[in-house]
């Protein structure tokens, strides 16, 4: 069976270990490529995802080894640089392979990425950026392929900040004979990883952690050992799991320096917390108040991976919240499922409005990642059994849900 059993209202009290972030690791995995050697990427998360991409490299001819929590990858005997249309298909990370395929072998061919569907999310930002680099694009059955025909540095401006399309950019630029200026960067931390990763390998990248980085190319990268950073979104997602119960808790390893926006929210829901030591301590046992007004937004901002599941805490606020969703247009496809649990949501555009009150448990059905992650978290404070279909959707991005929430004391199974 693919689901998720949850007997709600209990409050929420225990500690767990934040795993390895799934939005730093995938581009870490993409970046192995371009050192002909071994990455060694230590307290990787075991999710899908991470397990996919696995599947790519070693499609590609990479040799890959896990050793409890780290990934070892041995890229040095890549010999293609096609990936097959089912394994890229399967995530929408796929799509930074582009960069790095191109930085070592100079072509590429992927097919258009899949994911989450949330969204039309397009690539046109990741081909602008490789473009200015000298890659050419075309497409053949259906596949996107590319050759760095005249491949060298050269300026680059986003019109708008994109993760992947930064990561792609980098990736490539990194390879590259001359100079790359990025100007317009996104300034995520996963943006900030990747960089920090490539110079620990041997690349010269500098501005990282601002919107325009300058990248001297036509690196050798060498062998690397690298800590995956813990993951802010699965972080978050516990945060709101002790609020929406009023629990408490304590998330060890938590990257509140990442965590800003949330913790921000939090508190103004009535939340405390302190952080000592590397622990994140919760007491949500004064969540109360609405919040009116949110926007999603780029980093630092609040991010749309924590919507969701901010959605489904405000559910059981008393009075009216709104969040404005301004990253991903089709990111209220949860709301349907979290009506059919009693909550009180009117969507119109890009603003959903909520009316909190009691949630009871029902059977919903995860349609992507985040969403199926906001389900669950509505099941805690449920009245009597929820049962979330679809759990493949949530192990995309989280170890073991299931095994964390109830070190926090809930009441949830795997069916
Ligand atoms: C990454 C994250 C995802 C997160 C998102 C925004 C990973 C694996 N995924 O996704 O969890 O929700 O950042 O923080 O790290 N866009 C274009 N053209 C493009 C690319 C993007 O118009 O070529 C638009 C998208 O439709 C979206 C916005 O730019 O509206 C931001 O998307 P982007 O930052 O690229 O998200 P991802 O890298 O796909």
């Amino acid at each position: 069976m693919d689901e998720i059993r949850i007997t709600g209202g209990i409050p929420l009290d225990g500690e767990i270990a934040v795993q390895g972030s799934k939005n730093a690791a995938l581009p870490l995995m993409a970046a192995a490529v371009l050192n002909k050697g071994v990455t060694v990427l230590l307290g990787c998360p075991r999710i899908s995802d991470v397990f996919a991409m696995e599947e790519v490299l070693k499609s590609l001819g990479a040799r890959t080894r896990w050793e409890q929590d780290t990934l070892i990858l041995d890229t040095g005997q890549i010999h293609r640089v096609d990936v097959k249309r089912e394994l890229g298909e399967k995530m929408r990370s796929s799509i930074v392979l582009l960069g790095s395929l191109l930085g070592r072998f100079g072509e590429a061919v992927l097919p258009y990425p899949g994911g989450c569907v949330i969204g039309e999310r397009p690539v046109d930002l990741h081909l602008m950026a490789l473009k200015q680099l000298g890659v050419r694009f075309y497409e053949e059955d259906g596949m996107l392929c590319a050759k760095a025909e005249k491949f060298a540095g050269g300026a680059i401006c986003f019109p708008k900040p994109s993760v992947g399309a930064t990561q792609n950019a980098v990736l490539g630029a990194v390879c590259a004979p001359g100079k790359t200026v990025i100007r317009g960067c996104s300034r995520e931390p996963e943006v900030l990883w990747l960089c920090r990763f490539l110079n620990m390998a041997g690349g010269r990248i500098q501005g990282i952690g601002t919107d325009c980085l300058e990248i001297e190319g036509a690196a050798e990268l060498h062998d690397i050992v690298m800590e995956i950073p813990p993951d802010r979104i699965a972080a978050g997602t516990y945060v709101c799991a002790s609020a929406v119960t009023r629990g408490r808790g304590v998330l060890r390893k938590a990257p509140v320096s990442e965590m800003g926006a949330l913790l921000h929210v939090y508190k103004k829901m009535g939340g405390q917390y302190t952080f000592n030591s590397g622990k994140l301590s919760l007491c949500s046992c004064g969540v109360k108040y609405p919040v009116r007004g949110l926007r999603t937004q780029v980093y630092p901002g609040f991010p749309t991976d924590l919507q969701s599941v901010l959605l489904a805490v405000l559910s059981t606020v008393k009075g009216e919240s709104r969040i404005e969703e301004t990253i991903f247009e089709d990111r209220f496809k949860v709301v349907p499922e979290l009506r059919k649990m009693g909550a009180d949501i009117s969507v119109c555009r890009s603003t959903a409005w909520i009316r909190g009150g009691m949630l009871e448990g029902a059977k919903v059905c995860a349609r992507e990642l985040r969403g199926g992650a906001a389900l669950v978290v509505a099941g805690l404070a449920a009245k009597g059994e929820t049962c979330v279909e679809n759990r493949h959707f949530i192990e995309r991005g989280y170890e073991d849900i299931c095994r964390d929430l109830s070190l926090l004391g809930a009441c949830i199974r795997k069916d």
